[in-house]
C-alpha cells in the first residue's frame, strides 16, 4: 500500500472557515466571494480541499450569509453549511460545525477560506503528519513580513505553542516562522481539544491556535508542516487580492506553457482556473480568458482577443481583437478575424468570418464565407431568433440577416443585402435598392451651378 492509499483509506472532515466580514475589502460582497483566477476565493479553497480527496466538508458562514452557503454548495456539492452566530474567534468558528465534528473521523482539517492559493498536496502532507503520530499538524511558513501572523514557537524540534502577534513578547515577535492558519487535528481528540480552548488573550477570542498548547498539556505531539509563503498567503484587502491573482496567473501560465502552449508575452495573458489550451497553440499578447474556454491544438490566438464560454477546435485562427462569448463553438480550421463577435453560434469547419461581423444565435455550415460587416439581427427587443447558414454559403459584405432566417447551402447573398426571407440552396439573394445610372447627370448639375461660390463650413 502506498502512503497515499493509506491516507485516503482514512476518513477526513474539512471545516472551512468562511465567516469573515472582510471589512478591509470595503465591499458589499463578502470577502470570500471575491474572485481569484475567475472563481471565488471560497471555490478555490474548496477545489483544493476536494482535490486532496477529503470525504466530508463543512463550511462555516456568518449569520444571514446564504450567498456564501450557496457558493459553497455550488463549488463542493456535498458540503454542509453551518452558521457561526457570533464572531468569537477561530476555535469558536470551528465549533459552529459541532454536529459534523461529532461524527467519527480520523482527521479534522481546518482551512481558512481566504487562502485561495492553497494546493491539494498540502492537505495531504498535513494528514500524513498525523499518520506519523502527531495529534496536531500546523501549516507553517517563513514570512517575509511576519507582523500580524501567529508565531510558531519551537523547542527542541517540537512545536510547543502558537503565539498570536498581539499576545507575543518582543523575543517571540522576532520569530519569522508563522502560522498559515491551516491545521490538521487527530479526529478522535479534536472535539475534546477544541472544547478546552478559552478566550484568555488580548483579543478575548477563542483562538484555534491554542490547540497546540492544549494538546501538549495532554501529552500529545504537535508538528509543523512547511509550505511556501506564496501558497498560504491570506487575502484581507484588495491589494492582497491582486497579489494573489498575480500568483495564480503565473501558475496557470506556467502550467499551460509546460503543456506545450506558446505565449509570446505570458505576463499579458489572463487565464481562468478552468482554461484548457491544446499543444502548439500560440497565444499572442494581451489575451483574456474568462470561465469555460477550451482551445484545441495548433490554434493561433491573435492579440487583444477576449473569450468566455467558448470552444475552438484545432488549427483555427482567431483575432486580433476577436470577442468570443458563451456558446461560441468554432470548428476545425476556421478563421475568425479582426473585430468579430460570436455568441451562441457554431461555425463549421473551414469557414471564415474574417472581418467586423456579429454572428449570434446562429449556425454556420462548413466552408462558408461570411463577408466583412455581416450582422445576424437576432433580437427584436423581446425575443432572440436563430440564423442558419448552410455549407459553402457566401454572404456578401455588409449584409444584415434578420432572424429567424435560413440561407441554404451554396447560396450567395449579394453585398449590402437585408435578408428577411429564407434563401434556397444555391440561389442568389439580393435585398437592396437597385443601382441605376443617369448618363451625364453630374456634368449637367455642375454646369447649372457655374459661377456660384462654393460654400464651406
Ligand atoms: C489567524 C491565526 C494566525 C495566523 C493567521 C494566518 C488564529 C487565532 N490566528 O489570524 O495565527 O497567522 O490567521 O492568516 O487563528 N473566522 C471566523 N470566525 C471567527 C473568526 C475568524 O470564521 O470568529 C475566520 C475568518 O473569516 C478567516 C479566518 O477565520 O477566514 C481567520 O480569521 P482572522 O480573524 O482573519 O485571523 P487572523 O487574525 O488573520
Ligand atoms: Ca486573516
Amino acid at each position: 500500500m502506498t502512503a497515499h492509499q493509506k491516507q485516503t483509506a482514512k476518513s477526513g472532515l474539512a471545516v472551512v472557515l468562511a465567516a469573515g466580514e472582510g471589512t478591509r475589502m470595503k465591499s458589499g460582497l463578502p470577502k470570500v466571494l471575491h474572485q481569484v483566477a475567475g472563481r471565488s476565493m471560497l471555490a478555490n479553497t474548496l477545489a483544493a480541499v476536494t482535490g486532496s480527496g477529503i470525504e466530508r466538508i463543512a463550511v462555516v458562514v456568518g449569520p444571514g450569509r446564504e450567498d456564501v452557503a450557496t457558493e459553497a454548495r455550488r463549488a463542493a456539492p456535498g458540503a454542509a453549511a453551518f452558521v457561526q452566530h457570533e464572531r468569537l474567534g477561530t476555535a469558536h468558528a470551528v465549533l459552529a460545525a459541532r454536529t459534523a465534528l461529532e461524527q467519527d473521523c480520523d482527521h479534522l482539517i481546518v482551512v481558512f477560506a481566504d487562502t485561495p492559493l492553497i494546493e491539494p498536496a498540502t492537505f495531504r502532507a498535513l494528514r500524513a503528519a498525523l499518520d506519523g503520530g502527531a495529534a496536531v499538524a500546523v501549516l507553517g511558513f517563513e514570512a517575509s513580513n511576519p507582523a500580524g501572523y501567529g508565531r510558531l514557537l519551537i523547542e527542541a524540534g517540537e512545536l510547543v505553542a502558537i503565539r498570536e502577534h498581539k499576545d507575543a513578547s518582543d523575543a517571540e515577535r522576532a520569530v519569522t516562522l508563522c502560522n498559515a492558519g491551516l491545521m490538521a487535528i487527530d479526529g478522535a481528540r479534536a472535539l475534546e481539544i477544541l472544547a478546552s480552548v478559552k478566550a484568555d488573550n488580548a483579543q478575548k477570542e477563542f483562538y484555534l491556535t491554542d490547540v497546540v498548547s492544549i494538546a501538549r498539556a495532554k501529552g500529545l505531539r504537535a508538528v509543523v508542516v512547511r509550505a511556501p509563503e506564496e501558497e498560504v498567503m491570506g487575502v484581507n484587502d484588495r491589494v492582497q487580492l491582486a497579489a494573489a491573482e498575480a500568483i495564480a496567473q503565473r501558475r496557470l501560465r506556467e502550467k499551460a506553457m509546460r503543456e506545450g502552449v506558446t505565449m509570446i508575452a505570458p505576463e499579458t495573458v489572463f487565464l481562468c482556473h478552468d482554461t484548457k489550451i491544446g499543444r502548439d497553440t500560440i497565444i499572442e499578447p494581451n489575451v483574456f480568458f474568462g470561465p469555460g474556454v477550451s482551445i484545441g491544438e495548433g490554434v493561433v490566438v491573435k492579440a487583444f482577443s477576449h473569450f468566455e464560454g467558448a470552444r475552438i477546435a484545432n488549427q483555427s485562427s482567431v483575432g486580433p481583437f476577436a470577442r468570443l462569448r458563451p456558446g461560441a463553438d468554432i470548428e476545425t480550421g476556421v478563421k475568425i478575424g479582426n473585430f468579430v463577435e460570436i455568441k451562441s453560434a457554431r461555425i463549421g469547419a473551414g469557414s471564415a468570418v474574417s472581418h467586423l461581423s456579429y454572428v449570434g444565435d446562429a449556425s454556420v455550415g462548413v466552408k462558408a464565407n461570411i463577408g466583412a460587416g455581416t450582422i445576424t439581427c437576432n433580437y427584436d427587443g423581446f425575443d432572440k431568433a436563430r440564423t442558419e447558414i448552410g455549407d459553402g454559403a457566401f454572404i456578401g459584405s455588409n449584409s444584415a440577416l434578420v432572424a429567424p432566417v435560413r440561407v441554404g447551402a451554396g447560396a450567395y447573398v449579394g453585398s449590402g443585402s437585408v435578408i428577411t426571407k429564407d434563401v434556397e440552396p444555391n440561389a442568389l439573394a439580393v435585398g437592396r435598392g437597385r443601382q441605376f445610372e443617369k448618363a451625364g447627370w453630374a456634368s449637367a448639375f455642375r454646369k447649372a451651378r457655374e459661377g456660384k461660390e462654393k460654400k464651406r463650413v
